[in-house]
């Protein structure tokens, strides 16, 4: 979700209203997955990197984090939506974190679509995570080297509770990662706009939707294959 600032700056006004705008957006996305039968829809509002903007404008974020966790909180409950969260959520100020994770608690027996909200969080970060405590367990004799694989790893990252990511979209013009979901993105689809967050709508995600589904994903095998016919031809 990126592109605040930018959406703020155009129009004369402090970056935090992109923020507040941003935030509505949140909402107007998360209502369309949610009707669309999306099976889980996981948000970057808030990176590793970002503690390092300044201070005033962290405590902005976290005060519209607040905000959003308590007004959003009856629509999460009554629309079947699991709340849950990646990231070092130690960081977050305590009065964050626990009305977080009390939504969280409540609406974890919910069923119809995973609402997970990245914050504090960094690929790298994740993946270091994870080494650490795979090498514990070798330390500690419960793991052998050998017996190390993809799937102890996924087992151990923060979105182990998450099906396997299709696609990746990126607001406000820029073509990279920047530390978001480095190991799950291995085979997602991308899409780029350059549509800033606070102008990102149904119609656009719509859009983004059509093209990932008219796209072939062949995970390294050739077309025939992935088509079932068995037929290698000539492409
Ligand atoms: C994304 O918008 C929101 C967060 C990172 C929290 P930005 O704040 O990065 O907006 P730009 O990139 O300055 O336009
Ligand atoms: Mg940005």
């Amino acid at each position: 979700m990126d592109g605040n600032g930018r959406w703020a700056r155009r129009r004369g006004l402090p970056r935090v209203e992109g923020h507040r705008k941003g935030a509505k957006v949140v909402q107007t996305i998360t209502r369309a997955c949610r009707r669309l039968g999306i099976e889980a829809l996981t948000l970057y509002a808030f990176s590793q990197q970002n503690w390092n903007r300044p201070p005033e404008e962290v405590q902005a974020l976290m005060e519209l984090l607040g905000e959003y966790i308590i007004e959003e909180r009856a629509e999460i409950l009554e629309n079947g939506i699991r709340l849950s969260a990646i990231g070092d959520l130690t960081k977050l100020p305590s009065w964050v974190r626990e009305p977080l994770g009390k939504l969280m608690e409540e609406s974890s027996q919910n069923n119809d679509m995973e609402l997970c909200l990245a914050l504090s969080y960094g690929g790298r970060e994740e993946i270091l995570r994870a080494v650490k405590i795979i090498a514990e367990k070798v330390c500690n004799g419960e793991v052998q080297t050998k017996d190390i694989s993809q799937d102890m790893i996924e087992e151990n990252l923060w979105t182990s509770h998450l099906p396997p990511l299709d696609f990746v979209i990126r607001t406000s013009g820029e073509r990279r990662l920047s530390n978001f979901l480095l190991w799950q993105a291995a085979f997602a689809e991308y899409y780029f706009t350059n549509t800033l967050w606070p102008d990102f709508e149904k119609e656009e995600l719509m859009e983004a939707l059509h093209s990932y589904g008219v796209r072939e994903r062949r995970y390294g095998l050739t077309s025939e294959q992935i088509r079932g016919s068995g037929v290698s031809g000539v492409d």
